[in-house]
């Protein structure tokens, strides 16, 4: 067996991929494989909650995904709708605390009543939090951080000199959660996918063939086991090869 490097990560994020192919290997349309994947992040939930992990950060719908076939995105975003009403009383009780990470102006004003009052009934929950990334792209949230930037270095309240990294990142969608430290991703795509592209930057990266709907407790566990055999470098050269 491997060293044991790591512990359990603090901050786990997924894309959650594969669920289109999921769907048609089993010769049912698109849709099918969706509604599975919510049965698949239930689980990871679960999983994720009972492991001691602190921040679950799920790509869900990206920017770029609205240019798929209008009655699929109508579909994800109903999808999203009902799941939120039907579990949110679920996973309160369970302490979770849930977070949309994205660009909100976007959706429609019934989607972001839900995540408004989501994010209201969970906020002083001590659990487990989920982000969830719902009509998020990388690019997207850093143009929305330049833009405020821009404005306050406009108005006279930031100087040039005070635009750090720390300051970035307190602008994130992301924040107050701490960068990943393992980015899973199913459905065997080596890509980001336009997925927390400032945050992911020394995040352990983790595919898996598994696609989404099948994701499950023992494929997550396989993830852990392989982040915790990693050697997190961060840049330096470690002690014992100096
Ligand atoms: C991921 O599954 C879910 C979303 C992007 C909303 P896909 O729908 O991308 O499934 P594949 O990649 O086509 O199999
Ligand atoms: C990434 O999957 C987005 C989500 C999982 C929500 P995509 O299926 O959209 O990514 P590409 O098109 O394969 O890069
Ligand atoms: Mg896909």
């Amino acid at each position: 067996m491997k060293k044991q490097l790591n512990g359990v990560p603090q901050h786990v994020a997924i894309i959650m991929d594969g669920n289109g192919r999921w769907a048609r290997r089993r010769a049912m349309p698109r849709f099918m494989g969706h509604r599975q994947g919510v049965k698949a992040l239930k689980t990871a939930v679960r999983y994720a909650s009972d492991h001691g992990i602190s921040a679950l950060t799920v790509y869900a719908f990206s920017t770029e995904n609205w240019t798929r076939p209008r009655e699929e995105v109508d579909f994800l975003m109903d999808l999203m709708y009902k799941t939120f009403v039907q579990e949110i009383e679920e996973l309160n009780k369970e302490g979770v605390r849930i977070r949309q990470v994205g660009d909100r102006t976007s959706l429609t004003p019934e989607i972001r009543r839900v995540w408004t009052q989501a994010e209201e009934i969970t906020a002083a929950n001590k659990g487990l939090t989920l982000n969830i990334a719902f009509n998020y792209g990388g690019r997207q949230e850093l143009v929305n951080v330049m833009r405020q930037l821009a404005d306050r270095v406009s108005q006279g309240d930031l100087s040039i000199d005070e635009i750090t990294e720390e300051e970035v990142a307190s602008l994130l969608y992301t924040h107050p959660t701490p960068d990943p430290d393992l980015i899973i991703r199913t459905g065997g795509e080596m890509r980001l996918s336009n997925f927390l592209l400032w945050q992911a930057a020394y995040a352990e990266f983790y595919v898996t063939d598994v696609l989404w709907p099948d994701f499950g407790n023992d494929d997550f566990e396989r993830a852990l086991q392989s982040y915790a055999a990693r050697e997190r470098r961060f840049g330096q050269v470690l002690a014992k090869e100096q």
